[in-house]
């Protein structure tokens, strides 16, 4: 069905829009094509300017002193910002990374980043492969069939992200269905309700949970990054508690639904491919390139905003001081102008300069460890899978912002 450049700016503020992937994409193609820089006017969203090519997103990510974080970092809805703005005039207020720009953004990110770079990741690697044979082996429990998506991959980047930061394990059903409710705002299936209470509240929870860890990880420093981001000191005081509520708060939340949805969509695209899965298997030195071509191929992270700090130009449309862009990552790791053959998934992608993670100064934090985590599953789950085929059929998330895959009905023989 032909639609027109108004229809396909409208459904990047349409949650449904994405839990229809190949519609989604003919928007996106149509965007990149005849409008790359489109501004959108739904009605119950303040306007925003869709980007949707490649070097357009680079150029707006690379100049982080016009284009801030701060202002608009994601896209929602009106009431809902307005709800926001309330809340943070009475104190309570999610102030994490990807809502700063710096200076304060690069002092804060620093307090993590030690946690995140390979060296770190290197002395996690046998941890998490334990945790990847652990989930593999439960594809043996379920005989033959089971939902790939609810039962595997929802709970093994949750394991591992909790045991970095050290929470008990019998916390983690509870972080399970925050980080749901948090992320799947705009999924009947996973939302707590559709009002700006609602979501507010589900924020009040993480920071009820996250205050009491706080008190405790000063109380008895340990050895895990909970620790160190409560006994962190900038500017020789600690973070305040709302400052450290939302840090635990965006590592919970980026390092789940993100690398869940990738191993996911990752297993769905083998089983659509076989001769990719076949290359795979023949070939598992292929495996850090497949990795990569998945997250590009899911692209979990679907948008993130910037406000302009001046009035520009992008891309020949005038933008003003004020005035917001969308950054459509999808669309990017789409852009013909950027990869060959954007639409076929190729397990073997070489370069592959995909923009799932950003790029920039709030370039993602967990980029190693997500790849790592989904090296460590592909590399366990690969050689013991005799075949797996589709037992019904997929199911996206209905999100403007993070998700994938929410139900991947499979049959598998294990050898
Ligand atoms: C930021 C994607 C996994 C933590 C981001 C951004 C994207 C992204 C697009 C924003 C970048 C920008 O604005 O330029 C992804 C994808 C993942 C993933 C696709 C998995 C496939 C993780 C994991 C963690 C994590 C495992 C672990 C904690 C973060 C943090 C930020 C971030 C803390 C904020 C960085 C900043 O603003 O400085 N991620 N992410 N992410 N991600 Fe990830």
């Amino acid at each position: 069905m032909n639609m027109t450049i108004e229809q396909a700016g409208l459904m990047l503020a349409d949650p449904l829009a994405y839990a229809d992937e190949p519609r989604l994409h003919q928007a996106l193609t149509l965007l990149r094509r005849e409008a790359p820089v489109h501004l959108v006017e739904a009605p119950e969203y303040t306007p925003f300017y869709a980007v949707t090519r490649h070097a357009d997103i680079m150029q707006v990510e690379r100049d982080n002193a016009l284009w801030l974080s701060a202002p608009r970092p994601v896209l929602g809805k009106k009431v809902f910002e307005e709800h926001a703005r309330q809340q943070a005039a009475q104190g309570v207020q999610l102030k994490t990374l990807v809502h700063m720009d710096d200076p304060d953004h690069r002092v804060v990110r620093a307090i993590g980043a030690d946690w995140f770079r390979p060296k770190a990741m290197r002395a996690m690697e046998s941890r998490i492969q334990e945790l990847a044979r652990r989930y593999v082996d439960r594809l043996a429990d379920y005989g033959g069939e089971c939902d790939f998506a609810t039962q595997v991959a929802v709970h093994y980047p949750l394991y591992v992200i909790l045991s970095l930061l050290g929470l008990p394990e019998s916390d983690f059903p509870r972080m399970l269905k925050l980080t749901q409710e948090l992320f799947g705002g705009a999924d009947a299936e996973t939302r707590r309700g559709d009002t700006a209470e609602d979501q507010f509240a589900v924020l009040l929870d993480f920071f009820a949970y996250f205050q009491q860890l706080t008190a405790a990880r000063r109380a008895h420093p340990t050895e895990d990054l909970a620790s160190a981001i409560a006994n962190a000191q900038v500017d020789g005081k600690p973070l305040n508690d709302m400052e450290t509520a939302s840090y635990y708060v965006i590592i919970a939340s980026a390092g789940h639904d993100t690398t869940s949805s990738t191993v996911a969509g990752g297993l769905h695209a083998l089983i659509e491919h076989p001769g990719q899965l076949a290359r795979l298997r023949e070939d598992p030195g292929l495996l850090p390139l497949a990795v990569d071509e998945m997250i590009r191929w899911v692209t979990p992270v679907k948008e993130f905003m910037r406000t302009a700090s001046a009035d520009t130009t992008l891309n020949g449309v005038d933008i003003r001081a004020g005035e917001s862009v969308l950054l459509s990552y999808p669309s990017a790791n789409r852009d013909e102008e950027v990869f060959t053959d954007p639409f076929t998934f190729d397990a073997g992608r070489d370069p592959n300069r995909h923009l799932a993670f950003g790029f920039g100064v709030h370039y993602c934090l967990g980029a190693a460890l997500a790849r790592m985590e989904l090296k460590a599953l592909f590399a366990e789950l690969l050689p013991r899978l005799e075949s797996v085929e589709l037992a019904g059929r997929p199911e996206w998330t209905a999100t403007t912002f993070v998700g994938g895959i929410k139900h991947l009905p499979i049959r598998y023989k294990l050898r």
